[in-house]
């Protein structure tokens, strides 16, 4: 007998026996299917009493290593190798559901992985497609970028010090005057919520948001343990923010310009509005403002325009205008925010991508960026209008809505509420990808947000009459199933 007990181990004799007879199934001493010498002969050759062979031996079988036959004795078992595997690998289901972050609700990590095949058409999709993104010019473009080691470097804390100032040029002609020490540089207007998110809020803070949302559909806010309550704004939004606030800490976040997915516009009375109400309830808001520069007239001031007290934290980002891959975003604020949303950054991710940086600094310096969006607007506007017809045109008994006022969405209302899971599934089994209404707000069965800005116009007339007949299906045989 190779062992012996260790009377000075910090393990039991038990634990000791359970560990040899492991490192002999191991080591393949005791294959599957070997008996176990009997209990008595090896508690009198380990020198140790027979129970505490017996409970080690019971602590293998409760493991899966080891089996009894009846009437024959104890076996090294059939699946022993599998348990020894399961027991050496630490148990990461576990670890996946006690985690911080939420996962993803199952229709968005379809939509995620479905969104990857190109026999798919993707009615729903929150980008511009690829013959929509200006390829030809950025890949020239990068013949007039210089790549010194600061441009392949690490980013500065709060990035890009040229394209910082660039951007307070870009941000006046929206009316925001502000400076560089004002603006961070981010990776995505996703990732300013995250900073928002983690560096601003306790945990329990309420998220006052619109209904539906955006911000329904990620969770950096949910997963840093914040409350999400959606409000009307109506002429009772003083009040009914004052009474869910109580005492705690809070933000509003707003899309005031083609709002995501709703389309809506506020005018500026209601910027103003709603600036004034969380000014004297002294709720920052968070004005994501990515989509502005789509909207076919001219868009209104933002509401960081009349901020006069440092209360808005404005986003923008070039991921809907010029390319999401760059991953590059901004955010606008009171420096001491700014900073605090930096060290976050560089805990994070030691900054954004200092090559992406370079090449929004190229564009929005010169007179390429202004040129592509104004292009872009125009093969946009051709787009809904053909989208628009088609809907007029088959649409009209079925669902409603309203003509788009720029951007990428028509936010489609079914006059009956069919779009649930299993509607969302029968389309996807015919290779059309839909965002479903209920993923911006949880009990929404009327809509789908439907993107004119992804598909080709063949995909778009295709994917529109398959939409059109399940549609009419579901209709008739009343909605089945749900998220
Ligand atoms: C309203 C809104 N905010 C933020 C984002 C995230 O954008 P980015 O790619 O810049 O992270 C999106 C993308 O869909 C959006 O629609």
């Amino acid at each position: 007998m190779d062992w012996k007990p260790e009377r000075n181990s910090h393990l039991t004799l038990q634990e000791q026996i359970v560990n040899w007879m492991r490192s002999r199934i191991e080591r393949g001493d005791w294959t599957v299917g070997t008996k176990i010498p009997p209990q008595r002969k090896l508690a009198s050759q380990l020198k140790v009493n027979r129970s505490t062979v017996q409970q080690a031996i019971e602590e293998l079988k409760a493991d899966g290593l080891l089996e009894s036959k009846v009437g024959s004795g104890v076996y090294v078992a059939n699946h022993s190798w599998n348990a020894l595997l399961n027991k050496s690998q630490p148990n990461w289901k576990q670890h996946i559901e006690s985690s911080i972050h939420k996962p993803n609700i199952h229709t968005i990590q379809l939509i995620n992985e479905y969104e990857q095949y190109d026999d798919v058409i993707r009615l729903g999709t929150g980008e511009l497609s690829p013959e929509l993104l200006p390829t030809k010019e950025l890949k020239q473009s990068l013949q007039s970028i210089s790549l010194d080691a600061k441009v392949i470097g690490y980013s500065s804390p709060l990035g890009n010090e040229r394209l910082r100032k660039i951007l307070c040029e870009y941000l006046q002609k929206r009316g925001i005057y502000t400076f560089p020490e004002n603006i961070l540089i981010v990776s995505g207007a996703l990732q300013a919520l995250q900073l928002i998110a983690l560096g601003l809020l306790e945990e329990g803070s309420i998220v006052f948001h619109e209904d539906p949302s955006y911000l329904t559909s990620v969770h950096p806010f949910q997963s840093a343990g914040m409350q999400m309550i959606s409000v009307q704004r109506n002429q009772h939004l003083q009040e009914t923010l004052q009474s869910l606030k109580k005492k705690r800490q809070s933000i509003f976040y707003c899309i005031p310009s083609l709002h995501n997915p709703t389309g809506i516009n506020f005018s500026v009375e209601e910027k103003k509005q709603l600036y004034e109400v969380c000014n004297a309830l002294q709720i920052p808001i968070v004005e994501d403002d990515v989509y502005h520069e789509l909207l076919f007239d001219s868009p209104t001031p933002p509401i960081k325009s009349f901020d006069s007290s440092g209360q808005v934290l404005y986003i923008g980002s070039v991921s809907k205008t010029l390319s999401p891959g760059l991953r590059i975003g901004w955010v606008v604020g009171p420096t001491q925010v700014i900073q605090r949303l930096a060290d976050i950054k560089m805990q994070t991710d030691y900054g954004s991508s200092s090559f992406s940086q370079e090449i929004v600094a190229h564009w929005l310096s010169t007179e390429l960026y202004e040129n592509h969006v104004s292009w872009l607007r125009h093969q946009l506007k051709e787009r809904v209008a053909f989208v628009e017809k088609i809907l007029e045109e088959e649409f009209k008994d079925i669902a409603s809505w309203n003509k788009s006022a720029g951007g990428f969405y028509i936010w489609l209302r079914f006059h009956q509420p069919i779009v649930n899971k299993a509607f969302f599934l029968k389309l996807l089994n015919e290779k059309v990808l839909i965002n479903p209404g209920y993923i911006y707000a949880a009990n929404d069965l009327h809509h789908i947000r439907l993107s004119y800005a992804y598909a080709s116009f063949d995909e778009l007339a295709k994917g529109l009459e398959i939409l059109r007949k399940i549609s009419k299906v579901s209709m008739n045989r009343g909605i089945e199933g749900s998220e």
